[in-house]
């Protein structure tokens, strides 16, 4: 494999999102290939026990490393301003891996508590089977920030904005308080994309992303990533991920490297249409409440202009009427799909609190604002009108 000749850390965004980490073959091959392999050969006894001793270069098996996967990971870093990372075959197995793999008993991690579904599973019920004391806060306020950090804190794990409330956690100044006492400070950056927000750069030192939402974000393939300093990476997750696993598929690797090559357009133009949309719903009769970090009528507007920099493709609203309103709504939509996923260049909406904060306890939604009647909508690239009519049709 030959590295390709430009720089991309020295270029421009959109030049590292087409660009960065690309490997050529001896076949110089213009799109990346897929090396759809799971081993590899050795010319020889000895030069497979000088790999595996870490004598000479090479791979050696797909669920250690892979020159798709690899791409895939250099072209996040690049994006990222990450020393290192890891390609993942979810999102979820980024979350774990990220969490798992330096995380011991004894230890304990703060979270707020808005967290999507899963997340929140991983940090209440699986974190305290291993010994690890949790507290969760609520993610906005920073008192409660400070009363749960204490010495023994070894991870804080957050979200921002949050799924599907949308709120907004500021990262700094959890970073500082995380750091005071040694904290790792782990952020699932999905809602917010690698576009609008750095959370490396505002004092995070994991970023998890799952891949499969705007970084595919054509609903083909699953996928996640965790980017931190090399050696986190290399000392700590890589051994981990190696024992245990979790390894991306190099077809799924390949379709998140195509991509990542439009990211930056589709992430725009979405974010373009959610923003008419965010309007159009606050001005309706029967919405309630519009989330939207892009509108000044967020609560925390002014924190998300500060560390975001624009609002999200995501926005969630509340109808009146509850459950009953929110699924005839649902059920009257023609263009947008009903669907859990999110990121997509198709818009997709959600009923979270009957799908994917169904495992959820009904007091926690109810203190979140996870109500019957609020659904949550990831808008995609059609054309804002059609999907401004099709809303107004299916509310009316
Ligand atoms: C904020 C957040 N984190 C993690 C995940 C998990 O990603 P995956 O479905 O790729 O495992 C999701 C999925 O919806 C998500 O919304």
């Amino acid at each position: 494999m030959t590295k390709d000749k430009s720089t991309p850390s020295d270029l421009g965004l959109a030049t590292r999102l087409v660009r960065g980490g690309t490997s050529r073959s001896q076949f110089k091959e213009t799109s990346e290939a897929i090396f759809m392999n799971s081993g590899f050969v050795y010319d020889s006894a000895e030069e497979a026990a000088g790999r595996f001793k870490g004598e000479n270069d090479g791979f050696i098996y797909s669920r250690y490393a892979n020159p798709t996967v690899n791409m895939f990971e250099e072209r996040m870093c690049a994006l990222e301003g990450a020393e290192a990372s890891r390609g993942t075959s979810s999102g979820m197995a980024a979350v774990n891996g990220a969490l798992m793999s330096f995380l011991k008993a004894g230890d304990h991690v703060v979270a707020p508590k808005a967290l999507f579904g899963s997340c929140l599973y991983i940090i209440e019920q699986i974190l305290p089977r291993f010994g690890i004391g949790i507290t969760l806060v609520n993610g906005t306020d920073l008192d409660q920030w400070k009363k749960a950090i204490k010495p023994e804190t070894a991870a804080i794990f957050l979200e921002t904005p949050s799924n599907p409330t949308l709120e907004i956690v500021d990262l700094e100044a959890v970073a500082d308080l995380a750091h005071k006492v040694g904290a790792k400070v782990v952020v699932d950056n999905v809602f917010a994309t690698p576009i609008f927000q750095k959370p490396l750069t505002l004092g995070a030192d994991i970023v998890i992303y799952s891949a499969t939402k705007h970084i595919d974000g054509q609903g083909r393939a699953l996928g996640g990533v965790i980017l931190s300093d090399e050696e986190f990476v290399e000392e700590t997750l890589a051994p981990y991920l190696k024992h245990t696993g979790p390894a991306l598929s190099p077809f799924n690797a390949w379709n998140l490297l195509k991509g990542m090559e439009t990211l930056d357009l589709r992430v725009h133009k979405a974010t373009d249409n959610a923003e008419k949309v965010a309007d159009f719903l606050a001005g309706s009769a029967t919405v309630k409440k519009v989330l939207y970090p892009g509108r000044e009528d967020h609560p925390q507007y002014a924190l998300a202009k500060k560390q975001m920099k624009r609002g999200s493709t995501l926005v969630s609203f509340e109808l009146e009427g509850g459950q009953e309103k929110a699924f005839s709504f649902l059920n009257g939509l023609s263009v947008i799909d009903i669907s859990n996923n999110l990121g997509d260049t198709k818009s997709l909406i959600t009923h979270p609190t009957t799908t994917t904060h169904s495992s959820v306890s009904d007091d926690l939604k109810a203190e979140l604002g996870i109500t019957d009647g609020l659904v949550r909508l990831s808008v995609g690239l059609e054309d804002a009108g059609d999907l401004i009519g099709d809303l107004e049709r299916a509310l009316g």
